[in-house]
Order: structure tokens, then C-alpha cells, then sequence
């Protein structure tokens, strides 16, 4: 396994690999692998001849520097884990090397619709601008077949296919369901952040949220919204950032179960920022 550290080595790499007509799968991460990112990172081994994987904590999608600064990092065990499962490449450059010094400080210009108006985009303003503007570079330089992302950052999800729609990238994008703990906790690099007591109480959220299921006939979705956002709220040390039942693909609010709808949560747990989310009409999830 290749560690890759320059664009032009990069770019090099990949021109060697394009030229002997091997297919590229690729899963952009920010390191401090879990179980979910395996099981992107061996679908992705699975799927082509050579799986490339990024590693690069991207300072532009964080809108809180103490949320940048105590983001879990550890490239080695990263490495060890990823050369244990097929990845043949791993692009870890620093920020100067993805970025010019205005580029961290412009906004980049990007038309997210009414897509980046709502939960994480109205909590985390400039969030998503950052994503588009890394994931948008990270695709132009490895140039894959296929690029993998998890389906538990959702509104992330729909943004990247409205990103490859009107950038025209010519990448199939390969949506990947949420990875969960036996618990039912989803799997997160911030999970690493918990004590073991904000452990018990994060795995209520997932509780909730699939116990919410078996309402979904009862309630209407505004009324289950507030169901979900207060019983939540009751576990000590818990506090629902946003709860919205949305359509799954303009991620406005449904007031109808005629939609296809998905169920997207933001809450604290301490200082420990964690998302989750829930189909609601599909058998799945
Ligand atoms: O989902 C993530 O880990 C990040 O947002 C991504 C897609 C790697 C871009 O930095």
C-alpha cells in the first residue's frame, strides 16, 4: 500500500493506474477509522481493481475550532487498518498542500438550492461549502469509477449527487447504509470522544428514533417530531439539537407520510456533537 502525501505524486499514481486500465474506487475520510469506514473502504476493495482512500481532516467544513482542533487523529493505526483490507492507496496530504492560503478563507461558491437551508447546513453555517469544495478537488485528482459515502451523514449524501450533477464529474457516487454498534449506536469517529456513561446515553437516541418507527402509523410527522425531540430531551445529559422528518430527496419538512421520509437528528451528548438518522416509509434501516 501506497501513502501518498503530494498532488503530483498523486496525479501520477493515478495516470499509471488510468493507463493500465484499472477501475478506481475511492472513500474520502478524515481518518480515525471505524467499523463504518471498513465497511465502505471493503465494499469499495470488493467493487474495483484498485481502492484509493483519503485521509485529510479538512479545516474549511468546520465552523468551530474547537471542534477542528479535537478532531480524533491517528494515520498509523489508519494505515495499519487500511492495508489489512485491500486499499491500495492512501492520499493523506496537509492542508497547505490542498489548499492556496485565500482558498481558506474565501467561501467557495457553490448553488446548494434549498439543500444546505436546514439541519446540519442551518446549524453549521459554511459546513457544506467546505465538503463541496474538498470533495469536489479530492474527485478531480483521483479521478474514480465509483466514490463511496455513508448514508449517515444524509444531507451530505444528497448534496455530493446535486455536487456531481452540476459539476458534471463523472463519477458514479455509491450510496453505503449506516453502520451500527450492537447497541444500535451509530458508528462515528466522535464516538472515540465519549466516557463510557455518555456511551449508555447516546445509545437512547437510536432507541428512540427506531422505537418512533412503530408510531409513524399513529402520529403525523410534525406531532412524531416533537415526540422524538422530547424523549430525547428526558435522557440526562442530552439535548436535541434539531429533530426534522424530511423528504428524502429535497430534505424540506413532510407533513404528509406520502413522501418518502427520512428522519435526521443533531444532538449533544457533553460536548460531543453526534448525527443519526431514520427512514420512516422503507422496510430498511
Ligand atoms: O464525511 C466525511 O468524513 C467528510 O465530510 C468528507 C466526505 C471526507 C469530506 O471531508
Amino acid at each position: 500500500m501506497k501513502i501518498i502525501k503530494s498532488k503530483k505524486e498523486l496525479q501520477s499514481e493515478i495516470g499509471i493506474l488510468k493507463a493500465s486500465g484499472k477501475s478506481i474506487g475511492f472513500v474520502p475520510t478524515m481518518g480515525a477509522l471505524h467499523t463504518g469506514h471498513k465497511s465502505l473502504v471493503e465494499r469499495c476493495a470488493a467493487e474495483n481493481n484498485v481502492c484509493v482512500v483519503s485521509i485529510f481532516v479538512n479545516p474549511t467544513q468546520f465552523n468551530n475550532t474547537e471542534d477542528l482542533e479535537k478532531y480524533p487523529r491517528n494515520l498509523d493505526q489508519d494505515a495499519e487498518l487500511l492495508e489489512s483490507i485491500g486499499c491500495q492507496v492512501v492520499f493523506a496530504p496537509e492542508s497547505n498542500e490542498m489548499y492556496e492560503p485565500q482558498e481558506l478563507t474565501a467561501p467557495f461558491d457553490f448553488d446548494f438550492g434549498q439543500l444546505d437551508k436546514v439541519m446540519e447546513g442551518k446549524y453549521r453555517p459554511g459546513h457544506f461549502n467546505g465538503v463541496v469544495q474538498v470533495v469536489s478537488k479530492l474527485i478531480q485528482l483521483v479521478q474514480p469509477d465509483k466514490a463511496y459515502f455513508g448514508e449517515k451523514d444524509f444531507q451530505q449524501l444528497a448534496i455530493i449527487h446535486r455536487m456531481v450533477k452540476l459539476m458534471d464529474l463523472k463519477v458514479e457516487i455509491v450510496d453505503c447504509p449506516i453502520v451500527r454498534e450492537p447497541s444500535g449506536l451509530a458508528m462515528s469517529s466522535r464516538n472515540a470522544r465519549l466516557s463510557e456513561a455518555d456511551r449508555k446515553k447516546a445509545e437512547e437516541i437510536y432507541k428512540v428514533l427506531s422505537e418512533s418507527r412503530n408510531f409513524a402509523a399513529l402520529l403525523s410527522p410534525i406531532e412524531l417530531t416533537q415526540w422524538v425531540e422530547e424523549l430525547i430531551d428526558l435522557v440526562p445529559g442530552l439535548e436535541v439539537e434539531y429533530y426534522e422528518i424530511v423528504n428524502t430527496s429535497t430534505l424540506q419538512t413532510v407533513y404528509s407520510w406520502s413522501e418518502p421520509s427520512v428522519g435526521c437528528i443533531a444532538v449533544y451528548c457533553g460536548d460531543v456533537r453526534l448525527i443519526d438518522n431514520i427512514r420512516y416509509n422503507t422496510i430498511d434501516n
